[in-house]
C-alpha cells in the first residue's frame, strides 16, 4: 500500500505547479531567423532515428509511470499516442512489477497498445546496487520481456533519493552493475538523470558503455520538490535547501557532448518544440518531455499536446531552413551570458 500511496502521490505532485522548479536554460539558445529559407514550410522533414531505428519524430514520451491502476490507465492512454505518431515512448521504473506480479499489467498495457514503436524499459540505481548479479540479471530481462523493449534505461537519481522519507541513497559499485545490464538486456541501454543532470566527467566514465545518455537536466520536474512536498520535517528542509541544485538543461547537454560520443538525448525542462530544437541545435540528437505529456493525458488533450510540439519542432525547422534535423543540428545560433560563461567556465565544446 505505501508504495502504491507514493506511486499516485508522484502522478499528482509532479502534475502541479509545486514540481516545476527553475528553468531549463534552453531559453538562452537563441536560433537566428532565416528571412529567406528557400524551403516550404511542407518540405521540412523531421524524421529521424531512435538509437538507429526509424522514427517520425525527433522526439519522446519520457519515463513516468507504471505500478498502481491510476498509472496502467494512463500508460495505455500514453502508449496509445506514441503508436499514433510513431515517437518513441519509456516507461517508469519496473522494480514495483518485479516485486508484484499482479502488477505486471500496468506495464504491459505499453506493449499491447504501441507494439511498433520503440519501447524503453527503466530500473533505478539504487535497485542495482542492492542486487545480487544473478538477480539483477534476471530482473532486467523480465523488464524487457514485460514491455517488448527495444532499449533499457537506468536512472541515476541520487538527489532525490538523498532527501525522499524512505529514499534508498545507494550509489556505491553502480557502474559496475550497469555493465551486468548492458550484458543481461542484449538491447541498446540508455542512462538517465531524472532532473539533475549529467556532468562532462559522468559522462566521460559512461563512454563505451552506455549507448545513449540521457541528461534529465535541472529546470522543468524536480523530484527533490515533489519529495519535498511529500516530507515532513528534516527530510522537507533539505528538500527546500536543494531543491535549486543541479545542471540546468542547456547546460548538461553541453556538458555530455563535450566528453561522449554517443546518442545524447535532451530532456528535463523541454516544454514545447522550440525548446526541443533549440537542445537538437545544441548537440542533443534526440529529446523527450514527461511532465508535459502527463498534465496532458489527466486533463484528456495528449493528442493535441503531442501535435502542438510536431508543429512547434516543424516552424523552428523551418524559419532557420533546416530541412532535415541534420540541417537543425547546425543550425546559427547564439547563446545567452549565463549558458556562455558556463561553457567557458567548464571548457566545453558547445
Ligand atoms: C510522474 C513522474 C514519474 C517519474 N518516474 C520516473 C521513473 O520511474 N524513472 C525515471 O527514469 N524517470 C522518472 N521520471 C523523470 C522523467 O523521466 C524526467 O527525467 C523528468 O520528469 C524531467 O523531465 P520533465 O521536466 O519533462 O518532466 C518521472 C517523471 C514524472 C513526471
Amino acid at each position: 500500500m505505501a508504495i502504491d500511496k507514493r506511486k499516485n502521490d508522484h502522478i499528482y505532485l509532479a502534475a502541479s505547479e509545486i514540481s516545476q522548479v527553475g528553468t531549463s536554460w534552453l531559453e538562452e539558445v537563441f536560433l537566428i531567423h532565416n528571412a529567406l529559407p528557400e524551403i516550404d514550410l511542407s518540405d521540412v522533414d523531421f524524421s529521424t532515428r531512435f538509437l538507429g531505428v526509424k522514427v517520425n519524430a525527433p522526439f519522446g514520451i519520457g519515463a513516468m509511470t507504471g505500478g498502481t491502476e491510476l498509472a496502467g490507465k494512463i500508460n495505455a492512454e500514453l502508449a496509445k499516442a506514441a503508436e499514433e505518431f510513431g515517437i518513441p515512448i519509456y516507461v517508469g521504473s519496473q522494480r514495483i512489477a518485479l516485486m508484484k506480479p499482479e502488477v505486471r499489467w500496468t506495464f504491459e498495457v505499453v506493449k499491447q497498445n504501441a507494439p511498433s514503436v520503440p519501447k524503453v524499459a527503466n530500473l533505478g540505481a539504487p535497485q542495482l546496487a542492492e542486487l545480487s548479479e544473478e538477480k539483477l540479471a534476471e530482473w532486467v530481462a523480465q523488464a524487457v520481456d514485460m514491455i517488448d523493449a527495444y532499449a533499457v534505461a537506468i536512472h541515476l537519481n541520487p538527489a532525490q533519493e538523498a532527501v525522499q522519507p524512505e529514499g534508498e541513497p545507494r550509489f556505491r559499485g553502480v557502474l559496475e552493475k550497469i555493465k551486468i545490464v548492458k550484458k543481461a538486456a542484449g538491447k541498446p541501454l540508455i542512462v538517465k538523470e531524472v532532473g539533475n543532470g549529467i556532468s562532462k566527467e559522468v559522462a566521460a566514465r559512461l563512454t563505451g558503455l552506455a549507448d545513449a545518455v540521457d541528461v534529465g537536466g535541472f529546470g522543468g520536474t524536480s523530484f527533490v520538490a515533489i519529495e519535498g512536498a511529500r516530507a515532513s520535517g528534516l527530510h522537507q528542509r533539505a528538500a527546500e535547501t536543494f531543491k535549486t541544485w543541479g545542471i540546468p538543461t542547456a547546460a548538461s547537454i553541453c556538458e555530455v557532448k563535450s566528453a561522449y560520443t554517443g546518442f545524447v538525448i535532451a530532456s528535463g525542462g523541454i516544454r514545447g518544440g522550440l525548446d526541443g530544437a533549440r537542445a537538437i541545435a545544441l548537440g542533443a540528437n534526440f529529446f523527450t518531455m514527461s511532465q508535459p505529456f502527463l498534465k496532458a493525458v489527466l486533463e484528456g488533450r495528449l493528442r493535441e499536446e503531442i501535435e502542438t510540439v510536431a508543429t512547434e519542432v516543424k516552424v523552428a525547422m523551418f524559419l532557420t531552413g533546416s530541412r532535415t534535423v541534420q540541417d537543425l543540428a547546425s543550425a546559427p545560433r547564439v547563446y545567452g551570458p549565463r549558458l556562455r560563461n558556463w561553457i567557458e567556465q567548464r571548457r566545453l565544446h558547445c
